[in-house]
């Protein structure tokens, strides 16, 4: 049997290529999604480190909480399942600010936005996207390296998703976050998250979230556990091999040849001239 091709796994609304998964009828609804003041919105373009914000933050609260799966990922009952939830709601999506649904805005409800390195994200994306069978087929590293600088990508152009999250980074209700940090000095950024989410924690508490948040423990602990795809950030891949792939910073050194550095420099540039980045 042949793999389906793109037509039948993508579909593009309002510019940006979603998956079929994405049902158009969802998209065009979510203005009507019922935000609450206490959800906490994950957003992130795609391969940025999701999973790993959402164990940390998950981990942190001890009340009852409940990670949904992206609110743009399903059909129009979606809006209805999620309002059924009794518990707070941590909600992943991967949606430009302009798509985010109004009511979240309007709410002042709490995103965080964790970003990463697009050259490292481009090449955790080749990887998804030439291991998952739910996504386009690439054959090459050199031809998604062309998709991915013109957007033409699941979740669209890395640079338009960016700024348009970035001219809301001074909002107080919006924490900006890097995957390079996190890496760098993860109790540092958790005890961030705990204050932007005013959660009381000891420090003691926020170590031993950090040691269970690793790379090696989530991977190891994530492909024990039989995930439900209704509570996972990448509804896209029962898989969790396919999410935890390496962990690693720069990556992409071993991906890009020195033209195409060159091109994505130049590219980066240009782009993001009017960006703090
Ligand atoms: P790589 O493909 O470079 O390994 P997302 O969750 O947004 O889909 O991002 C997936 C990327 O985050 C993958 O990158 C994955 O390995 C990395 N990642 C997931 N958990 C991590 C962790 N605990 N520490 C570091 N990186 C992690």
């Amino acid at each position: 049997m042949s793999s389906p091709g793109k037509a039948e796994l993508i579909h593009v609304f309002k510019g940006i290529p979603f998956t079929t998964r994405s049902s158009p009828e969802l998209l065009k609804s979510l203005d009507n999604f019922n935000a609450r003041e206490d959800d906490v919105l994950l957003v992130s373009y795609p391969k940025s480190g999701t999973h790993w914000l959402a164990g940390v933050i998950t981990k942190l609260y001890n009340s009852q909480v409940t990670l949904t799966s992206p609110i743009e990922f399903g059909d129009v009952s979606k809006l209805e399942e999620l309002d059924q939830l009794s518990s707070k709601r941590i909600i992943p999506t991967h949606l430009d600010y302009n798509m985010l649904p109004l009511n979240f805005k309007n709410k002042k409800c709490k995103m965080i936005y964790i970003s990463r390195n697009p050259k490292d994200t481009a090449v955790s994306m080749y990887h998804y996207y030439r291991d998952n069978p739910n996504l386009p087929t690439v054959d090459t590293w050199t031809a998604f390296f062309d998709l991915f600088l013109k957007g033409d990508v699941v979740c669209g152009s890395w640079f338009d998703h960016f700024l348009s999250w970035e001219e809301h980074r001074s909002e107080k209700n919006i924490l900006f976050l890097f995957y390079e940090d996190m890496k760098k000095n993860l109790p540092k950024i958790v005890k961030d998250i705990t204050v932007f989410l005013d959660i009381n924690i000891s420090d003691q508490e926020i170590q031993d979230i950090c040691k269970k948040s690793s790379f090696s423990e989530m991977k190891t602990n994530t492909e024990k556990e039989n995930s439900d795809p209704n509570h996972t950030v990448c509804a896209l891949t029962s898989n969790r091999k396919l999410i935890f792939r390496k962990g690693t910073v720069g990556d992409w050194k071993n991906h890009f040849t020195p033209k195409q550095n060159l091109r994505f420099e130049e590219i980066f540039n240009e782009k993001m001239k009017l960006s703090d980045m």
